[in-house]
């Protein structure tokens, strides 16, 4: 006996599954979009879109028989029918799941590499129970429907079989009846040729053609990617091409605002520089290979989208969009305190701040983001609520230097917070408003903070793959180690190393070896990591897989916080080892340490005491916002036990301690629409703290729209101006300092030159046709998985564009000086049509300013390729 015999109504239900399936899936895709398609093309449009769903509920009608299968045939057919309506089913769950939680889209392709990556398919199943409440009611709304839906198909296709069969025989006046390939209910509504079944043919006929023609005429961006259907959309997962806007089908390789850039081949004049440690290839090969003899990598074939003769290197000469501020002075406070041999740098501390958003860097009124925190609470709270909000970073204030003041004008007292600031008033180094990430991927964005180099434009962390093309911290730390292995004793001129200020043992400390170590208390297995790390020249790590090992030196004591670890404290006793190796045993340290409470699902430990710091008025849940601000709290209680182990070990007034965010992160506060980074470009992911901070060095507060590309340049040149580094040392560090791309932030940020003004000479040679011309420095940043989107800023214009760079997203543009929270940008499938609301919004410049963002963004976009050498698998 057959199992139909229990569940008669299978076939008729999974049918129903997948027509439901499909079509809620569909409307999604389309609701999501609908607001930037221009009405009457949409409405033009529209029965197009569901084409493939027709086609899609058709086969599945007839592989689905009822009643119940006997023949092999019909058993087979039922089977794949039934996988299809499964695997539908299973899709659009996860979609409305991925939806209700963070107002994106999945793309399937790139959840090919999600799903081969353990950490990427516990984010997925951390969303586990809307998934299974979409899956739930997906699946009773089928069942209510299946019995209705079963027949209406199944008489719908049975007229259109009937008015052909009958069509063909009348002309063959020859007809034979009906047969049953079709087994819904029959009702025999036509039995011989009349006119009206000629009428209705014709009918159809008619409608098919016009279907056609209009899938024909409709416009592929965005028509072709709204009309995808489940399952078929799914295959897109196993595609690993991405395809790239601009691609290769049409590569810019020239460069298209200004033209006074030369290509310099990089072999042209080449020889091995003389600073360079022998057996230094790691990060240095620009330097150490002979461009020529790259082998493979010199022939221009074997990258994909090859841009000319030096494709696949860097080549800072042939750089159009690198303006160089190293002729400007350094800051006056900042000289002053070099000249007095004030400022030692023994050790180096970058800490980058999973989800690290400027606006709660310190915590602070008169954001977009505090307006909507407050606007939880009713006004009567609201004096409370204040206090309450900014108190939750004291660290943040002491290292910024931005104190807030509460409710009453008063500002805060810092007796219980987690660390005492020693820096006498008016110390403390740089602080920097104003900063933006180069991608809200945390990988690709700490690239460019450890090895001051832009990410690939493609999804996930392929750069792992490739050689990074400039030296990263832990090389360049390397490199002196190695000058000193090689270099004969006598070649260091004492004089020099001796100028600084209390002598021998500090001119000693130069000598130390560095020791470059990567901590963080969370698994650094999650796409590459691991190996991007390697990569980067870090031989020391503490993560999870340490904290877990009963062989470590310690283990952790906690319980694992979310799904890729534990909290950030449990890294203490490493953390106090690493300072007392730097303290006692002739060490400097570069540590670099990300925090990762911070990340999603904001889960703090235990014991940790949560604060409420949300009301409940609006129409968004304040929970995820409250739970965030206590893991920012926790972050920043953290920071203070990092900066105190500083202090207990003495080693706080040696150390240069670099603070920056890998992205921020949206919530419902900042855009009911879309939270997240995936997917997401709003405005609140991309602003990052970014602090140097020194309790020797002058407090500088700057206003600059940097990047993370600024702080190798930075601590390069605060390493040779606070002469930290004895002569070899100091000359390497003077020679790669001009090769990377960013500015050094201890001199004025030059977000634009002007011909002969501002710029160093050997900058800027405008010697033909620009006169005048302005050169803005153009920050880009890439949307979480990074091959979808490119935010394309300048940092001397108010303006931004979101660039795409897959056909499945809009343009989008905002004036952010009108609109700091991006609350409402312009959206466009269409670039000139964007650029004209634009023009009529805003004026001339803003309009002129997008057309050259969207050249100079698709330039990038092929030009980050060449660099990287990248070529699609
Ligand atoms: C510091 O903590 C103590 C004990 O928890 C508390 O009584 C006091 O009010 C706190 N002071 C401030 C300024 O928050
Ligand atoms: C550039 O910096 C200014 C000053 O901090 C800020 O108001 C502006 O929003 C920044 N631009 C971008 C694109 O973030
Ligand atoms: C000091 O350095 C030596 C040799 O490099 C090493 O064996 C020892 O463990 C270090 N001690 C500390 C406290 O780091
Ligand atoms: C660090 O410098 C401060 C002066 O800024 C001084 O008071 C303090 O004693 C120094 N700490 C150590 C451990 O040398």
């Amino acid at each position: 006996m057959s199992i139909f015999a229990y569940l008669p109504a299978l076939p008729p239900f999974l049918f129903s599954t997948l027509v439901v399936s499909g079509l809620a899936s569909k409307a999604l895709h389309i609701g999501l979009h609908i607001r930037s398609l221009p009405f009457l093309h949409f409405v033009i449009y529209s029965p197009t879109l569901v084409l493939p769903d027709l086609l899609i509920i058709t086969c599945g009608r007839v592989l689905l028989q009822y009643p119940a299968p006997e023949t092999r045939l019909q058993w087979l057919s039922t089977c794949v029918g039934g996988f299809f309506a499964l695997v539908t089913w299973g899709a659009s769950a996860i979609q409305f799941g991925f939806f209700f939680q963070t107002g994106a889209e999945v793309a399937w392709t790139a959840s090919n590499s999600f799903l081969s990556d353990p950490a990427a398919m516990k984010i997925l199943l951390s969303g586990i129970s809307t998934v299974s409440a979409a899956a739930t009611v997906l699946a009773l709304v089928a069942w209510l429907l299946h019995f209705q839906l079963y027949n209406i198909t199944g008489r719908a296709l049975e007229g259109i079989r009937d008015l052909c069969v009958s069509g063909y025989n009348s002309c063959k006046g020859n007809y034979q009846g009906r047969y049953t390939l079709l087994s819904a209910p029959s009702k025999s509504w036509i039995n011989s040729v009349d006119i009206r079944s000629a009428r209705r043919a014709a009918f159809i006929v008619a409608g098919c053609l016009s279907l056609l023609f209009l899938e024909l005429v409709r416009p592929a961006i965005p028509y072709d990617h709204l009309s995808s259907a489940l399952p078929l959309a799914l295959l897109d997962a196993f595609n690993t091409k991405s395809s790239t806007l601009e691609g290769c089908r049409n590569p810019s390789k020239i460069f298209p605002l200004w033209t006074d850039v030369k290509p310099v081949p990089l072999a042209e004049g080449w020889s091995r520089p003389s600073w360079l440690p022998e057996n230094m290839h790691d990060g240095f090969s620009r330097w150490d290979v002979h461009p020529d003899e790259r082998g493979e990598r010199d022939n221009p074939s074997w990258y994909l989208c090859s841009g000319g003769d030096d494709g696949g290197l860097y080549n800072p000469k042939s750089d159009p969009l690198k303006i160089s501020n190293l002729g400007r002075e350094i800051y006056d406070p900042l000289k002053q305190a070099f000249k007095e041999h004030s400022v030692a740098i023994d050790n180096v501390i970058l800490l980058t701040l999973e989800s690290g958003r400027k606006d709660m860097f310190p915590m602070q009124p008169d954001t977009p983001l505090f307006e909507s925190l407050l606007a939880s609470h009713p006004e009567e709270n609201r004096d409370s609520a204040i206090d309450r909000l900014l108190s939750s970073t004291p660290i943040a204030q002491m290292l910024t230097g931005e104190h807030v003041r509460d409710s009453h004008g008063k500002l805060m007292d810092f007796s219980n917070a987690t660390w005492k600031d020693t820096a006498q008033e008016g110390m403390g180094g740089l602080n920097v408003r104003g900063a933006l990430t180069g991608s809200t991927l945390t990988f690709k964005s700490i690239l460019g903070s450890h090895c001051g180099v832009n990410p690939l434009p493609v999804d996930m962390l392929e750069e792992s793959l490739l050689e990074i093309y400039q030296p990263c911290l832990p090389q360049l730390f390397e490199a002196f180690n190695k000058a000193k292995d090689d270099a004969p004793e006598s070649s260091i001129e004492p004089e020099k190393v001796l100028d600084r200020k209390s002598l021998t043992n500090q001119s000693e400390s130069l000598k130390f070896p560095w020791k470059s170590v990567f901590m963080q208390s969370i698994t650094d297995d999650y796409d590459r990591q691991d190996i991007l790390n390697d990569h980067m020249g870090f031989k020391h790590k503490v993560v999870r897989s340490t904290l877990k090992d009963h062989e470590s030196k310690y283990q952790a004591h906690g319980e694992e916080i979310n799904y890729f670890g534990y909290a950030e404290t449990e890294l203490k006793p490493y953390i106090r080892d690493l300072f007392e190796e730097a303290a006692i045993n002739k060490t400097r340290i570069f540590l670099s340490h990300v925090t990762s409470t911070t990340h999603h699902p904001w889960s703090t430990p235990e014991d940790f005491e949560m604060e409420s710091y949300m009301g409940h008025e609006g129409t968004v849940n304040h929970d995820l916002m409250n739970n965030y601000i206590n893991a920012a709290r926790f972050v920043d209680n953290w920071l203070g036990d990092l900066m105190t182990m500083l202090d207990e070990t003495g080693i706080a007034n040696s150390t240069l301690v670099v603070i920056v965010g890998d992205h921020g992160q949206a919530f419902g506060e900042d855009n009911k629409d879309m939270t997240g980074t995936y997917n997401n470009p709003h405005i609140s992911n991309f602003r990052v703290p970014l602090v140097f901070r020194h309790p020797h060095m002058p407090r500088v507060d700057i206003t600059a729209n940097a990047t993370a590309l600024s702080i190798i340049p930075t601590i390069l040149d605060m390493l040779v101006q606070s002469k930290s580094l004895d002569s070899r040392d100091s000359e390497i560090a003077s020679a790669v300092l001009p090769e990377y791309q960013g500015q050094s932030l201890i001199r004025p940020f030059a977000s634009h030159v002007r011909e002969n003004t501002g710029a160093h000479p050997d900058e800027v040679k405008h010697d033909d046709t620009a006169n005048g011309q302005t050169k803005s420095v153009w920050n880009f940043g890439l949307i979480n998985a990074g091959g979808s989107m490119l935010s394309v800023t300048a940092a001397d214009l108010p303006y931004r564009l979101i660039l795409p760079i897959k056909d499945d997203f809009e343009y989008v543009f905002t004036h952010l000086g009108e609109d700091p929270g991006e609350v409402s940008p312009s959206k466009s499938w269409s670039f000139s049509e964007l650029v004209e609301e634009a023009g009529a919004k805003f004026g001339n410049e803003a309009a002129t300013w997008l057309e050259d963002a969207e050249k100079v963004g698709k330039w990038y976009v092929n030009d980050q390729r060449r660099i990287w050498g990248y070529r699609e698998a």
